[in-house]
């Protein structure tokens, strides 16, 4: 059986629903990953910094510095995202980052490095003449690497690519979230040990701001205004579960009121103690979270792909689709990406826990 696989991110929905669907087979096999990431480099494109369009109308284009940044932060919030996963379900991971603009030889490369006996990546699944104009990675990987290749899912097949995206952009919602809770539970941890530098309050306090903005303002009214809504629509036999999950974003004000008080009693610098009110307040409001989108990714969704049609599921897609990409402008929602990318790199790796994993 496989013992160790490299899984490729490159920041897409089909790359989304790889991890998830790796994170899934790993766990259920033992095995580890690798989670690996090939950035462009973007110091070999000066001229894409100039291209029209490639700024904001209105403000300075990003210079190659900032462009360089912010495309090291996408990538470590890919990564963040992609390990919150493998910590939902147990899996150990490592992760392993590089620059490189051919990313099918800088896979096939990794996995040998690493010692991995197996790639799992997604595939476009172009074909006929396309497919010779413009292989796609993982083609051009089965074709490069000796190893096998687990082909996850592939798009141009699928009969259900809304429901798909769909549901890969909400699991990477999760994802980003559980990353950030992750976040502020080793802060609080770290704040523990007689070694310890104390409690560091400035980014505990912008991880928070993200753990209750991101959901409040942006997650949490799309899924009640799309897919909440439609399931609704559909009668009364999902009644009692969206009631109990809109209760659950209702209830989360009180959870973080108490934890916003803790973080105002706590000074920079203290130790906390584990039964201490910050770490009270944060394991609850943790544990409510990890309950939610377990329920949701394990009941609501599996109900919805069964009564759904492709037209309400591109709606849901819609809802949260966010288009921001380095160098390009974001729209208010792009703004949480933005924020999050900013956030990622103060982040440690989560270790395992019980996260939105099935039971
Ligand atoms: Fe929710
Ligand atoms: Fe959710």
């Amino acid at each position: 059986m496989y013992r160790h696989l490299l899984v490729p991110l490159d920041g897409t929905e089909l790359s989304m629903s790889n991890v998830s669907a790796a994170v899934q087979f790993a766990g259920a096999i033992g095995a580890r990953i690798t989670f690996f990431h090939a950035m462009p480099d973007v110091t070999a494109h000066p001229a894409a910094l100039r291209r029209p369009g490639s700024g904001k109308t209105g403000t300075a284009r990003p210079s190659l510095a900032d462009f360089q940044a912010r495309t090291q932060a996408a990538s470590r919030a890919l990564i963040a995202k992609a390990c919150a996963a493998a910590a939902a379900h147990g899996a150990p991971y490592d992760t392993l980052c590089v620059v490189d603009d051919h990313p099918s030889e800088a896979i096939v490369r990794a996995a040998q490095q690493c010692g991995c006996d197996l790639i799992v990546m997604a595939s476009h699944g172009v074909s006929g003449l396309r497919m010779l104009t413009r292989p796609s990675q993982t083609l051009n990987v089965v074709r490069e690497t000796k190893l096998p290749v687990l082909v996850t899912r592939v798009q141009a097949t699928d009969r259900h690519a809304a429901a798909s995206r769909a549901v890969a952009l909400i699991q990477d919602e999760h994802r980003s979230l559980s990353a950030v809770i992750q976040g502020m539970l080793h802060l609080v941890a770290d704040a523990r040990g007689a070694e310890s530098a104390g409690f560091d309050r400035s980014t505990f306090e912008r991880l928070l701001h993200y753990a209750v903005e991101f959901p409040e303002k942006h997650h949490y009214p799309s899924e009640e205004r799309t897919l909440y809504r439609l399931l609704r629509e559909r009668g009364d036999q999902d009644r009692e579960l969206i009631q109990a999950l809109e209760a659950h974003h209702v209830d989360e004000h009180g959870l973080v009121g108490s934890l916003r008080r803790a973080v105002a009693a706590t000074p920079a610098g203290v130790r906390v103690d584990s039964g201490s009110d910050l770490a009270t307040a944060l394991d609850a409001l943790a544990a409510h979270e990890w309950d939610h989108m377990r329920l949701e990714e394990y009941t609501l969704i599996p109900l919805a792909l069964e009564v759904l049609t492709e037209a309400e599921w591109a709606e849901v897609a819609c809802a949260f689709e966010k288009s921001y990409a380095p160098g390009h402008a974001a729209s208010p929602d792009d703004a949480f990406d933005l924020e999050f990318a900013s956030i990622a790199g103060s982040l440690k790796l989560p270790i395992a826990h019980p996260g939105p994993a099935r039971d």
